[in-house]
Formats: C-alpha cells, structure tokens, sequence
C-alpha cells in the first residue's frame, strides 16, 4: 500500500485548530479509499516558538521536512511579532528555497454559499489564480539607511527574471489547457511598471506561440478588479506576479463568499521538493480558541494535496463531501453567517466521507 508521510506545521492563530481538522478528515479519507496510508508528523514552528527560540524554525528545519511527501501549513502571523519576521522566517523560508514558486489558488462559489455578487449564479465564478510565487515584489531585494532621519531612504526592488516568468506563464498555460474552458488571462501593470512588467508581456507573447489550442488575454491589475467584480464569468485560469495576485485571490475568496474557505498550494512543479498546502485565510487571533474557525479552506487545500500525492479517486470525494456539508446552511461557520462550529462541520464531512458507497 502506498503511504505518504506529511509534516504538519499548524503555525499561528487559528492554524492548529484547522490543520487537527484537516488531519482527521484526511484519514477518513484514507481509510475510506483503502489503497493509501497517511502519516503525520507535526512541528511545532511559529510564532511561539520563536518567542522561546528567537528564530521561527530551527536552522536545520528545512532539513527535517525535506523528504516528506508534502507540508500541510495552517497559518503564520502573530499581534505581537512583526508581520516581516513571522513571514520571512517560516512561510517565505519554506516557500523560496523549496521552489514552490506556482501558487494555485482556485476559487468557486460553493454549494449553499452566496456571494456578494447578486448577479452571480454559482457556475459563473469558477477560476483558478496562478500567483508567481517565488521572485517578483517579494523578492527580499532592497534596504533602508539613515532609520529615523528626516534622509532616511527605503526601497523594495522587485525582480523578475526571464527563467521566473517564463516558467510560470508556462504552467500557467498547461492548468489553463486541462481545464475545459481552455482560457487564460494574463494580468500585469505594464503601462505604468515599464521594464519588468513589459517583459512579462513579451514572453507572455512567446509562450502563447506554443499553446494555440489555448484562449488567452491580457489585462491590466486594476482594470482586472473590475472585470472580476461586473463579469466573472468570463474568466477561467489567471496569472499574475506574485503581489498583483496576492490582492487578486483576497478579492476572488471574497467575491466566493468568504476567505474562511479559500485553499492553496505552493507546489514545486518538478517535485524536487516538497510542496506545501494551506488554507488562504492566515491566523485570525479574533477568533483563536473559539472554536468556531471555518475548516473548509483547510479541507479544500487537502484536496489539493490529494490531488499532487496522486490520488485523484480521494481528492473528488473529499471535495464532494466538502460540498455536500457547504450545501446545508446548518454546518455553515460564522464567517458564513451561520452558528457551526469548527467539530460540527468537522464531523458532518467526516461521516459524509464514510456514508459515501461511490
Ligand atoms: C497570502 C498572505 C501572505 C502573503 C501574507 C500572510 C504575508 O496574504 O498567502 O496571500 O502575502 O503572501
Ligand atoms: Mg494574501
């Protein structure tokens, strides 16, 4: 029987009442399917840790998760360390050097959920945003001099370079060409940004040259916004830098209804590493310990993860179960505008998983 090893890291805030979720739905999964093992193992970075520590993971971290199978990530961030160090120190510190550099953020409006959106029906808003994740505006290239003096200088340099865009466009093309829709919108700032931002228009032209079977069009960031608020439904597989996307997936996790149920994956196209997988929805302190964080991002990100460890049977019945429990307004959490709480929905897509005989 085939058996993947996991390396949980639950992180911050809400993170490791999501992620205990995810890994119990997870191994009803598994059992249900019969033909796959799951192990866990947990670590426990973070904010915390760092507080013992001074550091958000140990220097040999990235060692001790290297030959998992993937990393199922809950959250990083914290009210009392700043945002750069929590960031830099665990999520960017496994992102980068890993490559994980495709960051797919798929987002549909679920069954049961309504967006904000009145003239929206669900199968009008269905995309995938592919962020470029691994060079761009978070590229850590930049300084600050004279701190406090009225001289004082800071800059952040954003870097692109050929290899960085071509190979996201590229997997961006190959998402777009296996889903139905074969469509692809190309989003970048290249009036304003006129070197780096005109160099993803010229190689976005010249990956195009070998995907004619794919639809594809160009549009600026901010014109974007309004083309995804007045006419989602022309859009289908998106790409954009990674800031411009960053923005782009808040926005459509909205638009869906609620970032409470958004996922994604940091996956390293190549599988020279691990990829890691994590609900969008970050450490919500205002809700931590509650009981009531929606687990339903996290359960879609296991999908995903099912999805890249090669069980495509387990992924679409997770993701039916998933819809089933969305459906019935009672298993909805308060970001949803309902009273479930974190176990009820839990459990609803746990005994969904076990009732389902396909
Ligand atoms: C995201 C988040 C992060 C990002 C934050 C937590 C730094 O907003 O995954 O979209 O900007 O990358
Ligand atoms: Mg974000």
């Amino acid at each position: 029987m085939r058996s993947y090893r996991i390396a949980s890291i639950p992180g911050d805030g809400i993170g490791p009442e999501v992620i205990s979720a995810g890994e119990k739905v997870l191994q009803v999964v598994a059992e249900r399917d019969g033909g796959f093992k799951l192990t866990f193992d947990r670590f426990d970075w973070g904010s915390d840790y760092y507080k013992t520590h001074g550091i958000m993971m140990p220097k040999d971290g990235r060692d001790q998760i290297k030959a998992h199978d993937a990393i199922f990530f809950g959250a990083v961030g914290a009210p009392d360390v700043p945002d750069h160090i929590t960031l830099w120190g665990l999520r960017l510190a496994i992102c980068q050097p890993f490559d994980q550099y495709a960051n797919v953020r798929p987002t549909r409006v679920l069954p049961g959920i309504t967006s904000p959106l009145r003239h929206v029906k669900d199968k009008e808003l269905d995309w995938v945003i592919v962020r470029e994740n691994s060079e761009g505006e978070y590229a850590g290239v930049g300084g600050r001099v004279h701190q406090g003096f009225p001289e004082e200088v800071a800059t952040d340099v954003t870097m692109f370079t050929r290899t960085g865009v071509e190979r996201i466009i590229r997997f961006a093309f190959e998402l777009a060409r296996s889903r139905p829709r074969k469509k692809l919108t190309i989003v970048t700032k290249s009036n304003a940004q006129r070197h780096g931002m005109v160099m993803w228009d010229d190689i976005a032209l010249e990956v195009a040259a070998k995907y004619p079977d794919v639809t594809w069009d160009k549009m600026l960031v901010d014109a974007m916004t309004m083309r995804m608020v007045i006419k989602p439904e022309t859009l289908d597989t998106i790409v954009a830098t990674n800031l411009h996307a960053d923005i782009l997936s808040d926005l459509a996790a909205a638009l869906a209804g609620s970032l409470g149920i958004a996922p994604t994956a940091n996956l390293n196209p190549e599988r020279k590493f691990p990829s890691m997988f994590e609900p969008i929805h970050g450490s919500a302190f205002d809700i931590v310990g509650k009981g009531i964080a929606n687990p339903i991002g996290t359960f879609w990100t296991s999908v995903m993860m099912l999805e890249h460890l090669g069980q495509p049977k387990a992924a679409q019945r997770m993701m039916r179960a998933i819809e089933r429990v969305t459906a019935d307004v009672k298993f909805h959490t308060p970001d949803l505008g309902g009273k479930a709480r974190t176990d009820d929905v839990t459990e609803a897509v746990c005994a969904t998983l076990q009732g389902d005989n396909t």
